[in-house]
């Protein structure tokens, strides 16, 4: 069973529990830190983690439950699964569309578009769909038949061009509006016979549907979130009542924490990912040395072909970008073999604040939900797809009362 109005509560709260208890597992980040915490208290769990490879930190990456580590990592690991359950939400079937409109979506955003759409269980046949932050209208597309109109919203002029000419060609009579839904003209776009859906809008995006559409009395919202830490403020501000009175305060960096899993880098990428990373934390130990204080120095996100460069000018150009002195001497090798070790260790360290993955998202999701519970809706939810075909595969229904 999905998860349901009475249980939304319940599991807000025993997540809200779970994620207080253990801020200092999940809240300090292994890439900044040259010491957890954490470690002092749990010295057998970090000397198991910090004596493993790369290569096993990376094969446990998307699901660390499953690693046999010293405890406290199992306990939480249950406790991780339990608080984190949540089941499919029922199918419905689809109409049948032309295999025309597939043509120009990427596979996998195929199989998530059409996993969201037979997931649309309301009582009420919608009439008229409204896809929020559209893209090219994919979505929309695919969900109108029968009469149903469709209006798609989205801010990017080239891809509401691409979307009308998109949607001429399929036949399907659609309407395009260059629209930043951020605007305080957005709140128009919305009307109660609308039935709003959003495919991984990022952070404020969604959050501004569900606050337009509940005050328009949409009569379904269905929303996929992403990106949470995508928001203006500094800081995550809690939608609902219980999210308003909890203690757990969240900052952009948290609000990441769910993004972390990786299903769709290719070899290629993850490799370039990893040579930039070890860089950096080699970097890192060189600007402790340099400054002569012990703490992380962010550094700005640099052009890939820092990579081409040989170790040692990428330091120095690096210390001369942040206006540190120039490094004298070093054993560049040593120090970039330092980088790679320090790579194998963060990335198993990193495994215990992955358990944390899956509540934190969850805990952001029920805030939605019971956000739009207390607006008058019944709430559902539920994945939508298995996580290989995205990780944000959890799916908001809602239904005015
Ligand atoms: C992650 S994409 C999702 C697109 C589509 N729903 C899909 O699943 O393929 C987010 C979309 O939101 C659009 N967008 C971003 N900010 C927006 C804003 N303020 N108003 C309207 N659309 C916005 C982007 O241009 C992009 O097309």
């Amino acid at each position: 069973m999905p998860l349901h109005a009475a249980d939304l509560k319940s599991r807000f709260h025993a997540l809200d529990a779970f994620l207080l208890a253990h801020q200092d597992l999940w809240r300090p980040k292994p890439f900044t830190h040259r010491h957890l915490p954490w470690e002092a208290h749990h010295p057998q769990l970090s000397s198991w983690l910090r004596q493993r490879s790369l290569e096993q930190a990376e094969a446990a990456h998307n699901h660390p439950e499953q690693l046999d580590a010293p405890e406290p990592f199992a306990q939480i690991a249950r406790q991780s699964k339990a608080l984190s359950e949540v089941e499919a939400l029922p199918r419905i079937d689809l109409v049948n569309v032309s295999s025309r409109m597939s043509v120009d979506v990427p596979g996998r955003k195929w199989q998530q578009i059409e996993a969201f759409a037979s997931s649309l269980s309301f009582r009420n046949t919608p009439t008229h769909w409204l896809d929020w932050c559209a893209g090219k209208g994919h979505l929309g597309r695919r969900l109108a038949h029968d009469g149903q109109a469709l209006t798609c919203l989205e801010y990017d002029a080239k891809l509401v061009d691409a979307g009308e000419r998109l949607s001429q060609k399929l036949g399907v009579p659609a309407l395009h509006v260059h629209q930043d839904v951020m605007a305080a003209q957005a709140a128009t776009r919305l009307q109660s016979a609308h039935t709003p859906v959003a495919l991984h809008a990022c952070g404020d995006l969604h959050v501004r549907l569900m606050q337009l559409a509940s005050d328009a009395g949409c009569q379904n919202i269905a929303i996929a979130p992403c990106c949470y830490n995508r928001i203006a403020c500094d800081h995550y501000q809690p939608l609902s009542a219980e999210g308003q009175t909890s203690a757990l305060q969240l900052s952009i960096d948290d609000l990441g924490v769910p993004l972390s899993e990786t299903v769709t880098a290719g070899a290629r990428v993850r490799r370039q990912r990893d040579h930039s990373m070890a860089r950096r934390l080699a970097f890192d130990l060189l600007q402790r040395q340099l400054r002569g204080t012990d703490e992380y120095l962010p550094t700005p996100s640099l052009p890939i072909a820092w990579l081409d460069k040989p170790f040692a000018d990428y330091c120095r150009d690096l210390a001369a970008l942040k206006r540190l002195p120039p490094p004298a001497h070093q054993n560049w090798d040593a120090l970039e073999a330092a980088g790679w070790q320090r790579l194998a260790e963060v990335r198993n360290l990193e495994l215990l604040r992955n358990l944390f993955r899956r509540p934190l998202e969850l805990w952001l999701i029920l805030d939605r939900a019971l956000y739009l519970q207390q607006r008058d809706y019944h709430v559902r939810i539920g994945t939508f797809c298995e996580s290989q075909i995205t990780p944000r595969n959890l799916l908001i229904l809602a239904e005015r009362k």
